[in-house]
Protein backbone atom coordinates (compact mmCIF):
# COMPACT_ATOMS: atom_id res chain seq x y z
CA UNK A 1 0.00 0.00 0.00
CA UNK A 2 1.34 3.58 -0.83
CA UNK A 3 2.34 5.93 1.83
CA UNK A 4 -0.01 8.27 2.51
CA UNK A 5 1.28 10.56 4.79
CA UNK A 6 5.05 11.48 4.99
CA UNK A 7 6.60 13.71 7.74
CA UNK A 8 9.84 14.99 7.64
CA UNK A 9 12.67 17.35 8.73
CA UNK A 10 11.75 20.85 7.32
CA UNK A 11 13.57 20.74 4.48
CA UNK A 12 15.89 23.61 3.16
CA UNK A 13 16.18 25.20 -0.65
CA UNK A 14 19.82 25.65 -1.14
CA UNK A 15 19.03 27.78 -4.63
CA UNK A 16 16.06 30.11 -5.09
CA UNK A 17 15.39 33.21 -6.71
CA UNK A 18 13.34 35.96 -4.57
CA UNK A 19 13.28 38.87 -7.06
CA UNK A 20 12.78 42.19 -5.42
CA UNK A 21 9.67 44.51 -4.89
CA UNK A 22 6.12 42.68 -5.86
CA UNK A 23 7.33 39.58 -7.05
CA UNK A 24 9.16 39.13 -4.03
CA UNK A 25 5.80 39.90 -1.90
CA UNK A 26 4.35 37.24 -3.88
CA UNK A 27 6.36 34.63 -4.02
CA UNK A 28 8.20 34.65 -0.96
CA UNK A 29 5.95 33.24 1.47
CA UNK A 30 5.16 29.88 -0.88
CA UNK A 31 8.50 29.21 -0.10
CA UNK A 32 8.43 30.07 3.46
CA UNK A 33 5.48 27.89 3.79
CA UNK A 34 7.29 24.78 3.25
CA UNK A 35 11.15 25.64 3.60
CA UNK A 36 13.33 26.92 7.00
CA UNK A 37 15.74 28.55 4.80
CA UNK A 38 16.64 29.10 1.43
CA UNK A 39 19.88 30.34 -0.32
CA UNK A 40 19.03 33.16 -2.03
CA UNK A 41 20.34 34.14 -5.24
CA UNK A 42 22.06 37.77 -5.57
CA UNK A 43 20.57 38.38 -9.55
CA UNK A 44 18.70 41.25 -8.91
CA UNK A 45 19.22 44.39 -11.39
CA UNK A 46 21.32 46.11 -10.44
CA UNK A 47 23.47 43.05 -8.87
CA UNK A 48 23.87 42.19 -5.10
CA UNK A 49 27.52 42.47 -4.82
CA UNK A 50 28.65 43.87 -1.45
CA UNK A 51 28.08 42.99 1.96
CA UNK A 52 25.59 46.09 2.71
CA UNK A 53 23.69 45.36 -0.25
CA UNK A 54 22.63 41.70 0.62
CA UNK A 55 21.82 42.97 4.24
CA UNK A 56 19.30 45.36 3.01
CA UNK A 57 17.70 42.81 0.58
CA UNK A 58 17.93 40.32 3.41
CA UNK A 59 16.05 43.68 5.48
CA UNK A 60 13.42 43.47 2.64
CA UNK A 61 12.79 39.59 2.61
CA UNK A 62 12.17 39.86 5.63
CA UNK A 63 9.34 42.41 5.34
CA UNK A 64 7.72 40.73 2.86
CA UNK A 65 7.65 37.48 5.10
CA UNK A 66 4.16 36.76 6.81
CA UNK A 67 4.54 37.94 10.70
CA UNK A 68 4.32 34.75 12.12
CA UNK A 69 7.25 33.13 10.08
CA UNK A 70 10.54 31.91 11.38
CA UNK A 71 12.07 31.43 7.82
CA UNK A 72 15.62 32.36 7.19
CA UNK A 73 17.08 33.44 3.81
CA UNK A 74 20.76 32.83 3.87
CA UNK A 75 22.23 35.62 1.89
CA UNK A 76 24.84 35.44 -1.32
CA UNK A 77 27.10 37.86 -2.98
CA UNK A 78 27.18 38.19 -6.79
CA UNK A 79 30.90 37.78 -8.07
CA UNK A 80 32.46 40.31 -10.70
CA UNK A 81 35.58 40.62 -12.21
CA UNK A 82 36.11 43.20 -9.84
CA UNK A 83 34.80 41.68 -6.81
CA UNK A 84 38.07 42.31 -4.23
CA UNK A 85 39.72 39.88 -1.75
CA UNK A 86 38.42 42.58 0.86
CA UNK A 87 35.20 42.20 0.29
CA UNK A 88 35.38 38.56 0.51
CA UNK A 89 36.85 39.25 3.26
CA UNK A 90 34.09 40.90 4.80
CA UNK A 91 31.32 38.38 3.24
CA UNK A 92 33.08 35.82 5.37
CA UNK A 93 32.87 37.46 8.92
CA UNK A 94 29.15 38.52 7.71
CA UNK A 95 26.67 36.99 9.71
CA UNK A 96 24.06 36.69 6.75
CA UNK A 97 26.26 36.34 3.94
CA UNK A 98 26.76 32.37 2.71
CA UNK A 99 28.45 32.56 -0.32
CA UNK A 100 29.28 33.54 -3.09
CA UNK A 101 27.62 33.31 -7.27
CA UNK A 102 29.37 32.93 -9.90
CA UNK A 103 27.94 33.93 -13.19
CA UNK A 104 29.38 33.64 -16.22
CA UNK A 105 29.03 36.51 -17.89
CA UNK A 106 25.69 36.62 -20.33
CA UNK A 107 24.81 32.66 -19.10
CA UNK A 108 21.60 33.79 -18.21
CA UNK A 109 19.45 36.24 -16.53
CA UNK A 110 20.78 39.42 -14.84
CA UNK A 111 24.26 38.41 -15.71
CA UNK A 112 25.69 40.97 -17.67
CA UNK A 113 27.69 41.96 -14.75
CA UNK A 114 28.68 38.11 -14.43
CA UNK A 115 32.32 36.94 -14.39
CA UNK A 116 34.16 37.43 -18.10
CA UNK A 117 37.06 35.60 -18.06
CA UNK A 118 37.55 32.95 -14.14
CA UNK A 119 41.18 34.51 -13.87
CA UNK A 120 39.84 37.66 -13.52
CA UNK A 121 37.96 36.80 -10.81
CA UNK A 122 41.03 34.83 -9.40
CA UNK A 123 42.14 37.01 -6.00
CA UNK A 124 38.23 36.91 -4.74
CA UNK A 125 38.29 33.19 -5.47
CA UNK A 126 41.42 32.56 -3.47
CA UNK A 127 40.54 34.51 -0.24
CA UNK A 128 37.23 32.10 -0.40
CA UNK A 129 39.00 29.30 -0.45
CA UNK A 130 41.43 30.41 2.44
CA UNK A 131 38.32 31.70 4.27
CA UNK A 132 36.27 28.40 3.66
CA UNK A 133 33.37 30.53 1.90
CA UNK A 134 31.60 28.33 -0.56
CA UNK A 135 31.29 29.09 -4.25
CA UNK A 136 28.38 28.51 -6.22
CA UNK A 137 28.34 27.89 -9.87
CA UNK A 138 25.97 28.59 -12.72
CA UNK A 139 27.96 26.16 -14.95
CA UNK A 140 27.67 26.75 -18.58
CA UNK A 141 30.05 28.58 -21.10
CA UNK A 142 28.44 30.97 -23.08
CA UNK A 143 30.60 31.50 -26.38
CA UNK A 144 28.00 31.63 -29.18
CA UNK A 145 29.69 28.53 -30.75
CA UNK A 146 29.25 25.95 -28.76
CA UNK A 147 25.55 23.99 -28.82
CA UNK A 148 22.86 25.04 -26.17
CA UNK A 149 22.94 21.14 -24.88
CA UNK A 150 26.59 20.76 -24.65
CA UNK A 151 27.13 24.37 -22.20
CA UNK A 152 27.76 22.58 -18.89
CA UNK A 153 29.82 19.44 -20.35
CA UNK A 154 32.09 22.42 -21.46
CA UNK A 155 32.17 24.29 -18.47
CA UNK A 156 33.00 21.30 -16.62
CA UNK A 157 35.97 20.80 -18.99
CA UNK A 158 37.23 24.09 -19.47
CA UNK A 159 36.30 25.89 -16.20
CA UNK A 160 35.21 23.54 -13.42
CA UNK A 161 37.77 21.20 -13.26
CA UNK A 162 40.85 23.53 -13.61
CA UNK A 163 39.52 25.74 -10.92
CA UNK A 164 39.17 22.69 -9.05
CA UNK A 165 42.52 21.98 -9.35
CA UNK A 166 44.02 25.08 -8.68
CA UNK A 167 42.31 25.51 -5.63
CA UNK A 168 41.66 21.86 -4.03
CA UNK A 169 40.64 24.00 -1.00
CA UNK A 170 37.14 26.17 -2.40
CA UNK A 171 34.02 24.36 -1.44
CA UNK A 172 31.95 24.80 -4.35
CA UNK A 173 28.75 23.92 -5.11
CA UNK A 174 27.07 23.00 -8.96
CA UNK A 175 24.10 24.12 -9.13
CA UNK A 176 20.96 22.93 -10.91
CA UNK A 177 23.64 20.25 -12.50
CA UNK A 178 21.12 18.88 -15.75
CA UNK A 179 23.61 16.21 -17.39
CA UNK A 180 25.12 12.75 -16.17
CA UNK A 181 28.55 14.32 -17.00
CA UNK A 182 27.84 16.54 -14.03
CA UNK A 183 26.92 13.52 -11.67
CA UNK A 184 29.86 11.59 -12.97
CA UNK A 185 32.21 14.74 -12.16
CA UNK A 186 30.44 15.27 -8.56
CA UNK A 187 30.66 11.78 -7.14
CA UNK A 188 34.57 11.34 -8.63
CA UNK A 189 35.07 14.87 -7.03
CA UNK A 190 36.34 15.37 -3.57
CA UNK A 191 34.05 15.91 -0.70
CA UNK A 192 34.43 20.03 -0.92
CA UNK A 193 31.80 19.56 -3.96
CA UNK A 194 28.36 19.58 -3.72
CA UNK A 195 25.53 19.66 -6.36
CA UNK A 196 21.90 20.69 -5.95
CA UNK A 197 19.54 19.53 -8.57
CA UNK A 198 15.71 21.36 -9.15
CA UNK A 199 12.31 19.65 -9.72
CA UNK A 200 12.22 20.22 -13.28
CA UNK A 201 15.36 18.57 -14.10
CA UNK A 202 13.99 14.94 -11.87
CA UNK A 203 10.53 15.15 -13.58
CA UNK A 204 10.66 16.43 -16.87
CA UNK A 205 13.37 16.27 -20.00
CA UNK A 206 13.45 18.50 -23.32
CA UNK A 207 10.38 16.82 -25.02
CA UNK A 208 8.42 18.84 -22.53
CA UNK A 209 9.97 22.07 -23.96
CA UNK A 210 7.91 20.91 -27.67
CA UNK A 211 5.14 19.20 -26.48
CA UNK A 212 1.85 20.08 -28.83
CA UNK A 213 4.08 23.30 -29.06
CA UNK A 214 6.44 25.59 -28.08
CA UNK A 215 6.42 25.58 -23.94
CA UNK A 216 8.16 28.67 -22.64
CA UNK A 217 7.02 28.06 -19.14
CA UNK A 218 9.20 24.82 -19.64
CA UNK A 219 12.25 26.72 -20.23
CA UNK A 220 14.70 27.18 -17.64
CA UNK A 221 18.65 27.55 -17.77
CA UNK A 222 20.40 25.34 -17.76
CA UNK A 223 18.04 24.08 -20.43
CA UNK A 224 16.05 20.74 -19.91
CA UNK A 225 18.26 17.90 -21.41
CA UNK A 226 17.31 14.57 -22.89
CA UNK A 227 15.81 11.32 -20.80
CA UNK A 228 19.09 9.73 -20.45
CA UNK A 229 20.22 12.69 -18.10
CA UNK A 230 17.31 13.19 -16.21
CA UNK A 231 17.45 9.02 -15.14
CA UNK A 232 20.95 9.93 -14.21
CA UNK A 233 19.58 12.94 -12.13
CA UNK A 234 17.04 11.12 -10.77
CA UNK A 235 19.63 8.56 -9.61
CA UNK A 236 21.64 10.41 -7.57
CA UNK A 237 18.85 12.60 -6.08
CA UNK A 238 17.51 9.30 -4.67
CA UNK A 239 20.99 7.55 -4.56
CA UNK A 240 21.45 8.75 -0.76
CA UNK A 241 24.65 10.03 -1.34
CA UNK A 242 24.62 13.28 0.44
CA UNK A 243 26.60 15.48 -2.06
CA UNK A 244 23.42 16.08 -4.08
CA UNK A 245 20.99 18.56 -2.33
CA UNK A 246 17.82 20.30 -2.74
CA UNK A 247 17.87 23.03 -4.83
CA UNK A 248 14.35 24.31 -6.63
CA UNK A 249 15.91 27.34 -8.69
CA UNK A 250 12.56 28.32 -8.52
CA UNK A 251 12.52 31.68 -10.48
CA UNK A 252 9.71 33.97 -11.02
CA UNK A 253 8.92 35.71 -14.49
CA UNK A 254 5.82 37.85 -15.44
CA UNK A 255 3.92 36.59 -17.83
CA UNK A 256 4.56 38.68 -20.74
CA UNK A 257 8.08 38.02 -19.95
CA UNK A 258 8.08 34.40 -20.89
CA UNK A 259 5.81 34.73 -23.38
CA UNK A 260 7.57 36.71 -25.68
CA UNK A 261 9.53 36.83 -28.79
CA UNK A 262 12.68 36.19 -26.74
CA UNK A 263 11.37 34.58 -23.63
CA UNK A 264 13.00 34.38 -20.22
CA UNK A 265 14.70 31.64 -18.71
CA UNK A 266 13.02 30.42 -15.13
CA UNK A 267 10.32 28.61 -13.81
CA UNK A 268 8.52 28.90 -10.83
CA UNK A 269 7.66 25.81 -8.60
CA UNK A 270 8.18 27.36 -5.15
CA UNK A 271 4.44 26.93 -4.61
CA UNK A 272 4.80 23.11 -4.48
CA UNK A 273 8.55 22.67 -4.57
CA UNK A 274 8.86 19.79 -1.83
CA UNK A 275 5.49 18.29 -3.19
CA UNK A 276 7.57 17.64 -7.18
CA UNK A 277 10.33 16.03 -5.31
CA UNK A 278 8.25 13.99 -3.25
CA UNK A 279 6.39 12.57 -6.43
CA UNK A 280 10.43 12.27 -7.60
CA UNK A 281 11.55 10.19 -4.72
CA UNK A 282 7.74 7.95 -4.67
CA UNK A 283 8.24 7.40 -8.53
CA UNK A 284 11.80 5.91 -7.98
CA UNK A 285 10.42 3.55 -4.72
CA UNK A 286 12.46 5.96 -2.88
CA UNK A 287 10.63 8.13 -0.55
CA UNK A 288 12.72 6.98 2.23
CA UNK A 289 15.35 9.10 0.67
CA UNK A 290 13.59 12.06 0.63
CA UNK A 291 14.16 13.49 3.62
CA UNK A 292 18.03 13.00 3.47
CA UNK A 293 18.36 15.22 0.38
CA UNK A 294 15.87 17.81 1.37
CA UNK A 295 16.48 18.37 4.70
CA UNK A 296 19.98 17.18 6.08
CA UNK A 297 23.07 16.94 3.03
CA UNK A 298 22.57 20.69 2.36
CA UNK A 299 22.66 21.79 6.00
CA UNK A 300 25.53 19.42 6.41
CA UNK A 301 27.74 20.50 3.24
CA UNK A 302 27.21 24.35 4.58
CA UNK A 303 28.29 23.53 7.99
CA UNK A 304 24.87 24.66 9.12
CA UNK A 305 22.45 23.07 11.85
CA UNK A 306 19.87 20.82 10.36
CA UNK A 307 15.96 22.36 11.15
CA UNK A 308 15.11 21.16 14.28
CA UNK A 309 11.38 21.28 12.84
CA UNK A 310 8.63 19.06 11.20
CA UNK A 311 6.66 19.44 7.26
CA UNK A 312 3.98 16.75 6.91
CA UNK A 313 2.83 16.37 3.06
CA UNK A 314 0.04 14.08 2.18
CA UNK A 315 -1.00 12.26 -0.99
CA UNK A 316 -3.53 14.41 -2.10
CA UNK A 317 -3.66 15.35 -5.62
CA UNK A 318 -4.68 18.92 -6.08
CA UNK A 319 -4.40 21.59 -9.20
CA UNK A 320 -2.38 24.47 -8.91
CA UNK A 321 -4.16 27.61 -10.51
CA UNK A 322 -4.00 29.05 -13.89
CA UNK A 323 -2.56 32.39 -13.00
CA UNK A 324 -1.10 34.07 -9.40
CA UNK A 325 -1.10 37.92 -9.05
CA UNK A 326 2.51 39.03 -9.29
CA UNK A 327 2.17 43.18 -8.83
CA UNK A 328 0.29 44.43 -11.76
CA UNK A 329 1.49 41.58 -13.91
CA UNK A 330 0.34 37.49 -13.64
CA UNK A 331 2.65 34.72 -13.09
CA UNK A 332 2.84 30.99 -13.96
CA UNK A 333 3.06 28.23 -11.50
CA UNK A 334 4.74 24.95 -12.54
CA UNK A 335 2.02 22.56 -13.42
CA UNK A 336 -0.16 25.53 -13.88
CA UNK A 337 -3.98 23.44 -14.41
CA UNK A 338 -2.42 20.21 -13.87
CA UNK A 339 -2.15 18.03 -10.94
CA UNK A 340 0.49 18.01 -8.04
CA UNK A 341 0.28 14.53 -6.17
CA UNK A 342 1.17 15.84 -2.77
CA UNK A 343 -0.12 18.37 -0.70
CA UNK A 344 0.81 19.83 2.67
CA UNK A 345 -2.24 20.34 4.86
CA UNK A 346 -4.65 22.98 4.73
CA UNK A 347 -3.70 25.20 8.26
CA UNK A 348 -0.05 25.29 6.79
CA UNK A 349 -0.83 26.57 3.18
CA UNK A 350 -1.94 29.28 1.52
CA UNK A 351 -3.27 27.86 -1.91
O1 LIG B 1 16.26 29.55 -15.62
C1 LIG B 1 16.92 30.30 -14.94
N1 LIG B 1 16.40 31.41 -14.37
N2 LIG B 1 18.23 30.03 -14.79
C2 LIG B 1 19.04 30.89 -14.18
O2 LIG B 1 20.20 30.61 -14.11
C3 LIG B 1 18.55 32.19 -13.67
C4 LIG B 1 17.13 32.16 -13.41
C5 LIG B 1 16.53 33.53 -13.27
O3 LIG B 1 17.09 34.35 -12.52
O4 LIG B 1 15.49 33.80 -13.85
ZN1 LIG C 1 19.18 30.05 -10.39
Amino acid sequence: MPAMQITLTRPDDWHLHLRDGAALATVAPFTAERFGRAIIMPNLNPPVTAVDEAEAYRGRILQALPDNSDFEPLMTLYLTDRTSADEIARAAEAPHVHAVKLYPAGATTNSESGVTDIARAMPALEKMAELDLPLLVHGEVTRAEIDMFDREQVFIEEVLAPLLERLPALRVVFEHITTAAAVDFVRASSHRIGATITPQHLLYNRNALFSGGLRPHMFCLPVLKRERHRAALVEAATSGNPRFFLGTDSAPHPRHAKESDCGCAGIFSAHCAIELYAEVFEQAGALERLEGFASHFGADFYGLPRNQGTITLRREPWQPPATLPMGEDTLVPLRAGETVAWRLPREARAL
